[in-house]
């Protein structure tokens, strides 16, 4: 069943049931200040960081889901409704939601009145635009009120849900013509304000909740909307929010449009007052004025179009296949735009408050986004590498506010470093600009401490050979990518966090099969850049040492059909058959496999047949087999999911695209694209109903087939997910790859795919690349031409910027 379609035309997905299997939302903002928002409204605003500088609040989990958001309440007469069906839900004549790129339009239609609101965040803005259109569809004259209205957070997100004993003495506001500012705490340490305002004279406002609503109340009745009389009530205290009424007289057939402004101010110390706790409310006037008429915001809003035409239009494919195009054109390039945004900070199922950039998540979103604003990864790059340690090791997180590492969700998972590799190096593929390396990055963030961020990458790859195991394989420390394989962990106590207690360390053999084809990758790439860099004998010294690794995954690491998993804190096996549950795993499968480890000895295939049989079913591959049925106390978090869910056996869809590269290696086309559709949101679109989730983005995880329910999805939009499915679907399957001196085609596709195009933007050039398969083979090309003259191999040499350049690939 699905609830909505997409319009691939308008890049918008349209929502034509409000009761969707769980709220589908989207992302405002592309640079600062930021919106989520579902299709009945819900959602919450914040600048830069969803802890520290929450604007609006909302409540998680809640009874009904998704309370609190930016709602509008249209009074007829008796009728009370809102465009967005919620919070009332008084049954409408028409409802549809669009989300787009970075904006969402709802329309909810009632008695004849159209009500259409646009929310959107106008580029390099720090305020939210919603533009509410009113149209008269019947005969006769109407006389409404509108009542806007969202609710303040007292800035702290975390602090807004617990601390009572404070906020609810703490909250003030100002009132001014039109526009309601929240103030809260400005005297003090702060120097920041929001306010919400309109572009018409109000009739009243509410800035007290419990006057709005009343106390026993809840969001579908408020008070001054049911009585129509706003009661200009100012906050003190308690909870501060901003309602404007609104009285509108409509000819038929006439249409008005008020725009609301959300928005954010941060003043310098000498300018933040007008007269004694008087706010400069000037800033924000300027802000206002920007977006005061119709003309105004529809510039801003082509701008905003505009913007996302041209980052849509560096890869795109036409494959004949609608499903698989709208994917690769639109939504996964989006989606790993708002994974760049956000890493695991905000979304429907995470808070915003527990945590930040992570250091693996922030450099895995890069592989994927890095064609689109390669400026910004940049600065991404430098960010996350100036939290790392001088011995290599990092903090698992960062907060974007002040972009320093801590400790929340500890340290010492030993892959973090690597990812620094990848990231960097994507970059530099992508842009040629070599000159990343060179930038003085500090340690832990410390002034006086930089080196170049070359030096880092060294310090990356060494962290890992300082820190082996008996076997010569890469000791876990509290867990790889895999956060919920805790093997020094030991927790006995239900209090403790698995994620930061590591009771046993001293002595530990705990090594990690995964890192281990983690390095021999990325160390090739490691030793592959020192080559670009003339620093052979560094070359020479990485080659040795994943020759070296390579040996030991063979000799330590192969259980004779398919790759171990891990040795535990006693050395024991993990990932074996000798194991009585869990005893194959996907991360070591295939990392191994992309790695191409035991090609030649027939170690790749095996394992990929036996991920096929043990691991795959109908909604994808999941992540261990047989699940763990009870606790293990030496292997941690991952034994205390029920089975079939999350990192136990479920399908967590981030490493599904690791098979798929490894099928590549193999050449076997056919695997990887069935795999790929498999987890692929526009395929899975068709069961909406179980899937839950939004069928235009990724979801971390589906419930994998020991679950309770099969198929159903949770955790959407922030996923390493939609990063690693975009670089397998554009880079391994129609395999169009950025190297550092060409872009390299090597397709891996279906026998039945007769052929495709891709044109790719790549250092300034434009290249049409057609790929023909007139023969139905998988992989291989049998001739390349480059503007009618062949090439040997398969690598375009760069063109000239502002060239426009004609492949033609033939299987
Ligand atoms: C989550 C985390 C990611 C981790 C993965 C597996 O997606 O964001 O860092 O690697 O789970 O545990
Ligand atoms: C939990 C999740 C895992 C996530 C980790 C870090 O363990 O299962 O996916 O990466 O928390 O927050």
């Amino acid at each position: 069943m699905q609830y909505g379609h997409f319009d691939d035309k308008r890049r918008e997905y349209v929502i034509t049931d409000p009761k969707t299997p769980w709220p589908w939302i989207n992302y405002l903002g592309t640079e600062d200040f930021f919106s989520l928002i579902s299709n009945t409204a819900g959602g919450y605003s914040f600048y830069k960081d969803a802890r520290f500088r929450r604007i609006t609040r909302y409540r998680y989990n809640n009874v009904p889901m998704d309370s609190g958001g930016k709602y509008f309440y249209i009074k007829e007469g008796k009728d009370v409704w809102n465009p967005s069906w919620k919070p009332c839900k008084t049954p409408l004549d028409g409802y549809e939601c669009r989300h787009g790129m970075n904006y969402t339009i709802i329309k909810g239609i009632k008695n004849e009145l159209e009500a259409k609101v646009l929310y959107f965040v106008p580029l390099k803005t720090k305020a939210e635009v919603q533009r509410l259109t009113l149209r008269n569809q019947g005969t006769k004259t109407k006389i409404i009120q509108v009542f806007s209205f969202v609710e303040w957070c007292l800035w702290n997100a975390a602090t807004d849900m617990e601390n009572f004993q404070r906020n609810f003495s703490t909250g003030e506001v100002e009132t001014e013509d039109s526009v309601i500012y929240h103030k809260t705490e400005y005297k003090e340490r702060r120097n920041h304000y929001a306010f919400y305002s309109v572009n018409e004279p109000v009739k009243g406002f509410d800035t007290d909740r419990e006057t709005f609503f009343g106390l026993y109340n809840g969001f579908d009745e408020p008070q001054v909307v049911l009585d129509g009389t706003p009661r200009n009530s100012v906050a003190h205290g308690w909870s501060p929010i901003a309602s404007h009424c609104l009285e509108v007289k409509l000819a038929p057939g006439q249409s008005k449009d008020l725009i609301f402004l959300l928005g954010y101010v941060e003043s310098p110390d000498e300018q933040k007052w007008e007269r004694q706790n008087v706010i400069n409310k000037l800033p924000a006037k300027a802000l206002i004025e920007a977006f005061d008429t119709e003309e105004k915001v529809t510039k801003a809003f082509e701008q905003l179009r505009a913007y996302w035409d041209k980052l849509l239009s560096i890869f795109t494919l036409q494959s004949g296949e609608p499903k698989l195009d709208r994917m690769v054109n639109i939504w996964n390039q989006y989606q790993c735009m708002i994974n760049f945004l956000f890493s695991r900070s905000a979304s429907f199922f995470e808070s915003g408050i527990g945590r930040g950039m992570g250091f693996r998540d922030s450099n895995q979103d890069l592989i994927g986004f890095v064609h689109q604003i390669p400026e910004r990864a940049r600065e991404r790059i430098l960010d996350i590498a100036s939290t790392q340690f001088p011995d290599g090791g990092c903090y698992h997180q960062y907060q974007p506010l002040t972009k320093k590492g801590n400790n929340e969700i500890g340290q010492g998972f030993n892959d973090d470093p690597l990812w620094l590799i990848i990231g960097t190096i994507s970059y530099i593929k992508e842009t040629g600009d070599f000159s990343l390396l060179n930038e003085p990055v500090p340690f832990d963030n410390t002034p006086g401490t930089e080196v170049p961020l070359f030096q880092h990458l060294t310090l990356s790859f060494d962290h890992v050979l300082n820190l082996l195991g008996p076997h010569g394989l890469p000791l876990i420390g509290r867990a790889d990518w895999n956060d919920c394989l805790n093997l020094n962990c030991f927790s006995n106590d239900p209090d403790e966090s698995f994620q930061t207690t590591e009771n046993k360390t001293e002595g530990s053999q705990a090594e990690s099969l995964m890192i281990a084809g983690q390095f021999v990758l990325y160390g090739r790439e490691y030793a592959g850049l020192c080559l670009q860099l003339g620093k052979n004998g560094e070359a020479r010294r990485a080659q040795r040492q994943v020759y070296a690794m390579t040996e030991a995954i063979k000799t330590y690491g192969w259980d004779g059909e398919w790759f171990l998993r891990a040795y535990d804190y006693f050395g024991n096996k993990i990932g074996s058959k000798e194991n009585e549950e869990g005893q194959i795993f996907i991360e070591s499968n295939g990392w191994c496999t992309m790695a191409g480890i035991g090609m030649e000895e027939g170690m790749v295939s095996k394992a990929l047949d036996a991920v096929k049989k043990r691991l795959d079913c109908e909604h994808g591959i999941v992540l261990n087999n047989p699940p763990y049925t009870r606790y293990y106390i030496e292997y941690g978090e991952i034994s205390s999911y029920p089975a079939g869910y999350k990192e136990n056996a479920g399908i967590f869809c981030h490493n599904n695209p690791w098979i798929i590269i490894g099928e590549t290696m193999q050449g076997r086309g056919d695997r990887a694209w069935e795999y790929f559709r498999k987890i692929c949101p526009s395929y899975t679109e068709a069961h909406s109903d179980l899937h839950k989730v939004e069928p235009y983005v990724y979801a971390q995880m589906i419930a994998g087939k020991d679950a309770f329910r099969p198929g159903e999805a949770k955790n959407s939009w922030l996923t390493g997910t939609a990063a690693w499915n975009y670089y397998a679907i554009s880079q391994y399957i129609l395999g169009i790859k950025p190297d550092y001196e060409s872009l390299e085609v090597n397709p891996c596709i279906p026998p039945d795919w007769k052929g495709y195009t891709v044109t790719r933007k790549f250092r300034g050039a434009t290249y049409h690349i057609r790929v023909n398969n007139p023969d139905g083979r998988m992989k291989g090309l049998r001739s390349l031409t480059v503007d009618g003259e062949p090439v040997q191999g398969n690598r375009i040499p760069l063109k000239p910027a502002g060239s426009v350049c004609h492949v033609v690939a033939e299987l």
